[in-house]
């Protein structure tokens, strides 16, 4: 069984590519700081898959802490999920993102270079295209000044993998950029935990729904698309988690040294409408919401040519925006009780 290290392995993405991995025969091995995650995310992993895996509650910039994960267990391969996301922070405090977005990725590389483990797959995002120029976007558009610091810190990081990786004989990675992931797993054991008030649409919809929050604010009906309001990529965070599995087959096979920027998304923009719309539908809810202005920052419309995805990695996502949305409020109402 190969063991792939998974940074920030507790979060979000992370623990649903955890049960993935595991499903596919790889052993997770993770280092999470809790820094936006909680403990218990262990147990219901373990719940899920039924199999025990190693966790080091620890800082993943702090090279000690990886020397001894990579002295520990001989690792095979690393996804580098750790790192801060929240936009609008990142807006606020700065050079919290570019300290811990960017050391925390070269500790990463310099560690698991010295200790022969080669194959990397970086969280990247859409948000290196900003308002791109073509839709659906293909990995060869031209990547825009970011809006945010967080964004800057995804285009800095795919540029040093790329540079580490010229100056390396063996080096390979994928720089997946994922498009907008939502949902939850099926089992409603794990999910997305937002901080506070959610900066993104889904959470704050269920939110919503719920009663935790008064109403959706829609940012923006005069937007030049269908219905006025922005066009996104929905993607399934468990066909995103997958898409993991997935870049490990490829890069396993490859014998050159190889960086390779990949779209993950489902190749279909959908309006912020018409996903509250499909929510409605889906959970029989009603939703209170208003249109709002604009959100600073916000592009009007982005969604991912996913051929290339499906040509290397042989993968393309499987789940609706519909599965998703009931995943997640079923997830939600865990959260209540
Ligand atoms: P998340 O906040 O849920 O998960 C990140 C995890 O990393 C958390 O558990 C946090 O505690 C941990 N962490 C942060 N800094 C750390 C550090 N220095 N050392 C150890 N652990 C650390 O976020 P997510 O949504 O799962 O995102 C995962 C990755 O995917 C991030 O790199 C994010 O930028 C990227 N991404 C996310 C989205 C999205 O919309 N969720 C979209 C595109 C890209
Ligand atoms: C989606 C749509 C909003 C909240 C962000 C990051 C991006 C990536 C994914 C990490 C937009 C609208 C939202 C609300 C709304 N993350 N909206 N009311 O902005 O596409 O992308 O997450 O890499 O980098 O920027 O996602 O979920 O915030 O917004 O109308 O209360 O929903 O305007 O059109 P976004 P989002």
């Amino acid at each position: 069984m190969k063991n792939i290290l998974v940074t920030g392995g507790m979060g979000y993405i992370g623990s649903h590519t955890c049960v993935e991995l595991i499903q596919a025969g790889l052993q997770p091995i993770i280092i999470d700081n809790l820094d936006n995650s909680e403990i218990w995310i262990k147990d219901r992993l373990e719940e899920i898959t039924g199999a025990k895996f190693p966790f080091y509650q620890a800082d993943c910039a702090n090279k000690d802490v990886l020397e001894q994960v990579f002295q520990e267990h001989k690792i095979e391969g690393v996804i580098h999920f750790a790192a801060n996301k929240a936009v609008g922070e990142s807006v606020s405090a700065p050079l919290k993102y570019y300290n811990n977005n960017i050391n925390s990725l070269l500790s990463v590389l310099e560690v698991s270079n010295k200790y022969n483990c080669q194959n990397l797959v970086f969280s990247s995002s859409c948000t290196v295209y900003g308002e791109p120029d073509m839709l659906p976007v293909d990995e060869n558009a031209a990547i825009k000044q970011a809006e945010s610091p967080y964004g800057s810190t995804k285009i800095f990081c795919e540029t040093i993998i790329q540079d580490f990786i010229k100056s390396q004989k063996n080096y390979k990675s994928i720089l997946l950029r994922y498009f907008n992931p939502i949902g939850a797993h099926s089992s409603s054991l794990i999910g997305e935990l937002p901080l506070g008030v959610p900066g993104n649409l889904v959470p704050f919809i269920t939110q919503t729904a719920c009663g935790l929050r008064e109403k959706l604010t829609v940012f923006g009906n005069d937007y030049n698309t269908v219905d006025g309001s922005c066009i996104r990529d929905y993607i399934h965070v468990v066909d995103l988690a997958k898409a993991h599995v997935k870049a490990f087959e490829y890069l396993f096979k490859q014998t050159q040294p190889t960086c390779t920027a990949i779209n993950i998304g489902t190749g279909v923009g959908y309006s912020v409408l018409q996903l509250v719309q499909t929510f409605e539908q889906a959970t029989g809810v009603n939703l209170n919401y208003e249109i709002g202005p604009k959100r600073a920052g916000d592009v009007e419309a982005v969604y991912a040519n996913a051929t290339k995805a499906k040509q290397l990695l042989n993968w393309e996502s499987e789940l609706t925006m519909e599965d998703a949305l009931i995943d997640s409020w079923n997830w939600q109402k865990t959260l209540e009780r």
